[in-house]
């Protein structure tokens, strides 16, 4: 249903998401103009505060989490703020939350930021309070679930209240510019799609490294591991992106029917396809870090064997995909942070010059979507020179650093964009359920295979690129992950 929301309600008010990245992104929607005057935000959490004590919280996150130049009318933005404490577990709380949500003419929006283990009873008491209505929509923030079964057993509870017309979930990844920027440079130009196939692309890779452990996050992370953090989400969504077939408009149905059909074909990965690891201490830029068993304290039953690492080579066996390998890797604690898609194009036919003692090199795309946001074309050019000896060539690089091409426009972090279409209600940018659920049926599948095979994750020192088996993961097929 069409509604611009006119109350916004924060469940998990008082977060670490609330506090780092909803509330300076609804900030800066306010000083931006962005939303309507007429949109009242309300938090809600367990802590015991009431309007002005959430409004010091706010502002205290903001003055820690937002750039001071984005930072114009805080006051203004104070004032739409108001709070309602409420433990989300029982009914008893939702109709004074109700209350102070009502008079909402256009409609609401709902946000929760917690626990998944609070999703179903926090859609209990939305119902017991009347506020899943058809002018309420409501948004997720993963994790939705911990595989295909949990993730079902969240969808189900979703759907008795929210069809998934009014149903947003939320992967941040899809919020970021340079990730939407993928799908203007495969469309919007006529250049690439003609070879967007396995008969020019040899192989694909995505790196999505990190430098930061654990970050508190222990009993977290270590129920999750680097697979259901970061694969099941952000990584195969960037895959269903590069690869899917060109929708035939920019918009929610279209685009979100292209990505399952990709998820869909995604073959099942034998353990010899993949690779785990576990961080030891080690160095990042120069400065001594900690192991993932000293972050993670001492473990009831031994050893952890979560991994903070994992690389996979996995395959879309589809028509345009067949036979093209796509290298993912992602892990906590490497030497840089950086996410980027390399796509590697096959050699030339034949050579021309190979007569004049000349090799040529294949082109590679590069995309690269944080910190840089750029994207690198490798082409092949002459070197400058008589050639009386034979001609010779390099790889140059074709760049566009975003930020330059666009200087003056305001980069936005992801959640400012979500945040927006949550409350215009544009689905474009967030996760249907069944793109989940074949995203955690191929996961299973990959978690099966590491139990069967008894799977233990290799150790790999911080501030390097993984274990050693990842390389040779890639080079068994006479590839090298970019940039090592
Ligand atoms: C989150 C993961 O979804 O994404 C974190 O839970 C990870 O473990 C984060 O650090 C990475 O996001 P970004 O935007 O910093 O790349």
């Amino acid at each position: 249903m069409s509604f611009t929301a006119d109350r916004l309600l924060l469940f998990g008010a008082t977060g670490d998401l609330s506090q780092r990245m909803l509330l300076p992104s609804l900030a800066a929607l306010h000083a931006d103009h962005l939303i309507g005057d007429d949109l009242q935000i309300i938090g809600t959490a367990r802590s015991d505060l009431d309007d002005a004590g959430f409004r010091n919280f706010a502002r205290e996150a903001l003055e820690k989490f937002m750039p001071a130049e984005r930072r114009s009318d805080m006051a203004g933005f104070l004032n739409r703020l108001s709070y309602q404490p409420l433990d989300a577990t029982t009914l008893e709380g939702y109709k004074e939350l109700a209350d102070k949500a009502c008079c909402s003419e256009h409609g609401t929006a709902i946000f929760l930021s917690t626990a998944p283990s609070l999703f179903e009873p926090t859609i209990a008491g939305l119902r017991h309070a009347g506020l899943a209505g058809e002018n309420v929509r409501i948004g997720l923030e993963k994790p939705l679930g911990t595989s295909l079964e949990t993730s079902c057993e969240i969808n189900d509870a979703v759907a008795a209240a929210f069809s998934e017309d009014r149903t947003y979930r939320i992967d941040h990844y899809l919020g970021k510019e340079t990730v939407q920027n993928l799908m203007a440079l495969r469309f919007a130009n006529i250049l690439f799609e003609p070879i967007w196939n396995s008969n020019y692309i040899e192989h694909v890779q995505i790196t999505v490294a990190e430098t930061v452990g654990l970050e508190g996050r222990v009993a977290f992370y270590d129920d999750a591991g680097a697979l259901r953090d970061m694969v099941q989400n952000h990584m195969l969504q960037l895959l269903a992106l590069v690869c899917m077939e060109p929708p035939t408009d920019f918009d929610a149905t279209a685009i979100r029917d292209e990505k399952v059909k990709v998820l869909r074909a995604l073959r099942k990965v034998d353990a010899g396809e993949t690779v785990t690891g576990q961080y030891r201490a080690g160095a990042i830029d120069g400065k001594s870090v900690p192991g993932y068993d000293e972050e993670l304290g001492p473990k009831d039953g031994g050893d952890s064997d979560t991994e903070t690492f994992v690389a996979i080579k996995a395959h879309v066996e589809n028509w345009r995909w067949k036979g093209v390998p796509f290298y993912l890797r992602t892990g906590k604690r490497l030497p840089e942070r950086v996410t980027e898609i390399v796509v590697q194009f096959r050699c030339i036919p034949h050579s021309i010059f190979s007569s004049k003692g000349a090799t040529t090199q294949p082109n590679r795309l590069v995309i690269g979507i944080q910190p840089d946001e750029n994207v690198t074309l490798n082409v092949m050019a002459k070197v400058p020179g008589l050639g009386r000896d034979g001609i010779r060539l390099r790889q140059v690089p074709l760049n566009i650093a975003m930020p330059d091409a666009f200087s003056g426009k305001t980069r936005r972090i992801a959640y400012e964009r979500l945040l927006l279409d949550l409350i215009e209600g544009d689905q474009t940018l967030f996760v249907r359920r069944d793109e989940v659920e074949a995203q955690w049926e191929w996961i299973d599948a990959i978690r099966a295979t590491w139990s069967e095979s008894d799977l233990k994750p290799k150790t790999y020192s911080a501030g390097t690129w993984g274990p050693s088996a990842a390389i040779a993961l890639a080079e068994r097929d006479g590839v090298s992950w970019h940039d090592e």
